[in-house]
């Protein structure tokens, strides 16, 4: 595996494995790796010809008061794990390479952009958008993988793609849990023992309402209602029932519609969701 720090050469050499017939995967990271992250990887490389992936903690998708100082960095255990599933090339840019002095444009994604973590991330999904953007000028990929995990940022992903007409194609994964339902994320790391165990209540009161809907109860309200329930012990950011590619309200859970939750866990904040069926 390669690993590559400038766009100038990230560019050059994804336009030799563009050249072949296979496609090109890519797989966006912020690194400290887990299972998640690898399930994309490998998924990719079931399709594609060649993988290459970023590991990337990018400063714009973080509010001042948020974790970017202290966000895990494991860099050669990452480095170490994408070998091994047989990532071609690995972009790993510093933040001046990424946002050069004097860089003035970003990407909002109006309206979906402000929406679920949105909302309560102001800013969060622009810095989305824009590396990921920048991500895709680099690799220019066939196709580029994102866990479903994290549901919000692919509906407005999806959405740049279209308004933008990035030739590529955008692939949601499932989530990977833990072996006790717990969403894999990077963040976990911060988990205190018993705040572990507090965080599956995230999972908890998704399952209820997936039951709730397996039994026949449709209303959003009543749902989000039973749903609460199992999330009186953590702060609630927000339980939503909405359109998976609006992240608009539904007073109606259908088919595909999202079902998302997030909450503070001590000063950790995670997220989880299920498409109800
Ligand atoms: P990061 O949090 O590192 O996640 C990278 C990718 O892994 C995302 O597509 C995310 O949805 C996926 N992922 C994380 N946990 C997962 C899980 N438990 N199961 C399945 N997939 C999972 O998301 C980002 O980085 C950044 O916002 C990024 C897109 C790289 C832009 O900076």
């Amino acid at each position: 595996m390669r690993i590559v720090e400038t766009v100038s050469e990230m560019q050059q050499l994804c336009r030799g494995l563009r050249a072949g017939n296979a496609p090109l995967g890519f797989v966006p990271t912020m690194g400290a790796l887990h299972e998640g992250h690898l399930s994309l990887v490998r998924r990719a490389k079931s399709e594609c010809g060649s993988v290459a992936a970023s590991i990337f903690v990018n400063p714009l998708q973080f509010g001042p008061s948020e974790d970017f100082a202290k966000y895990p960095r494991t860099f050669d255990d990452d480095c170490r794990q994408l070998a091994a599933e047989g990532v071609t090339l690995l972009f790993a840019p510093s933040p001046a390479e990424m946002y050069p002095v004097g860089a003035a444009t970003t990407i909002t994604v109006e309206g979906i952009g402000d929406r679920l973590d949105g909302a309560s991330r102001p800013g969060h999904f622009t810095g989305v958008a824009t590396v990921v953007a920048k991500l895709f000028h680099a690799v220019q990929p066939h196709r580029a993988y994102f866990g479903q995990k994290d549901a919000a940022q692919l509906a407005v992903l999806r959405q740049m793609v279209r308004d933008l007409n990035f030739d590529l194609e955008v692939i949601g994964c499932p989530i990977v849990r833990a072996a006790d339902g717990l969403a894999l994320s990077s963040r976990n790391q911060y988990l205190s023992a018993s705040e572990r165990v507090e965080a599956l209540a995230l999972q908890r009161a998704l399952q209820r309402i997936q039951q709730a809907i397996a039994s026949g109860e449709r209303r959003s309200e009543a749902l989000v209602q039973q749903g609460l329930q199992k999330l009186t012990a953590i702060k609630v950011d927000y339980l939503a029932t909405v359109d998976a590619q609006t992240l608009l309200p539904v007073s109606e859970v259908a088919p595909g519609t999202l079902v998302a939750d997030a909450a503070w866990v001590g000063q950790t904040r995670l997220i989880d969701n299920f498409l109800a069926d």
